[in-house]
């Protein structure tokens, strides 16, 4: 399975993400610059925040809503389909998922 992510920069990465592993600990994994997941996952940073692309906003889902009170205090601005991406977990129907980096 893979995830994309765009950066502020312009640039893409894209890159293999085991089933089950968290899209903050991929992004971790692969040095993706802006998310840093500082809390290692535990809801409590808001350091691995994504912007997930509206083509996939869908299967994403919703945040919980400790999750969307945390999106509120993000570095860069919310955007509409913002996460924290220690939520989203590699799956099935999340292969291929695109995600942007705040700038
Ligand atoms: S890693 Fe801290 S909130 Fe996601």
């Amino acid at each position: 399975m893979h995830a994309t992510w765009h950066l502020p920069n312009g640039k893409t990465v894209t890159a293999e993400v085991k089933s089950g592993l968290t899209l903050m600990e991929a992004a971790v994994a692969h040095n993706i610059p802006g998310v840093i997941g500082e809390c290692g996952g535990s809801l409590s940073c808001a350091t691995c925040h994504v912007v997930v692309d509206p083509t996939w906003s869908t299967r994403a889902g919703q945040p919980s809503a400790f999750e969307n009170d945390m999106l509120d205090v993000t570095d860069a601005d919310r955007q509409p389909t913002s996460r924290l991406s220690c939520q989203l977990r590699m799956a099935e129907a999340l292969d291929g998922i695109i995600l942007h980096v705040p700038g």
